[in-house]
């Protein structure tokens, strides 16, 4: 009795473990990239938002434009200052000459892609997209 109590304690240790090896490596790549420029669905799903609401500023591939390129930036930021600066906007000196850069907290669409947008730009910054086109892998 004591020993299937025992057992199943350091099961539930390893599966823990195994969960926690596991969580930070996804949280590294949120994107899988195919045959050069076909994303998975949520990552594409971000592309497409990114380009309805960022493209103007940005950049169609968040290459840059009278704002940043996305790509070197969200090589440098973290995921917990990217979200800081999509709900609250950022200005700065630099920011001024180029606009501003709108908070999107008011946008449904913008707030429920955080994360794929997110993805999207990862790729980018990681280079495993490059400012081509994405294709859908799904
Ligand atoms: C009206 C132009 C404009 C639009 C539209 C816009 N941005 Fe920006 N964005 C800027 C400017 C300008 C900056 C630089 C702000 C600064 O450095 O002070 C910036 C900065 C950022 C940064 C921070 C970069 C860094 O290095 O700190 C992120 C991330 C970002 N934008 C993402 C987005 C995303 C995602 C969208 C679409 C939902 C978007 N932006 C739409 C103008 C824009």
């Amino acid at each position: 009795m004591l020993a299937t109590k025992t057992s199943t304690g350091f099961a539930a240790v390893l599966a823990l473990l195994f969960m926690m090896a596991w969580t930070p490596s996804h949280a590294d790549t949120p994107y899988t990239v195919t045959n050069g420029n076909e994303l998975d669905i949520q990552s594409y799903q971000g592309f497409k938002v990114f380009r309805n609401w960022c493209a103007r500023c940005h950049g169609t591939y968040g290459q840059g434009m009278r704002a940043p390129n996305l790509a070197e930036s969200i090589a440098v930021i973290s995921k917990a200052e990217y979200v800081d600066v999509m709900m609250s906007g950022k200005v700065t000196a630099k920011a001024k000459k180029m606009g501003r850069m709108p908070g999107w907290k008011g946008n449904a669409q913008v707030m429920d892609n955080l994360d794929n947008i997110y993805s999207y730009l990862k790729a980018r910054a990681d280079g495993k997209i490059g400012a081509v086109a994405p294709q859908s892998a799904n």
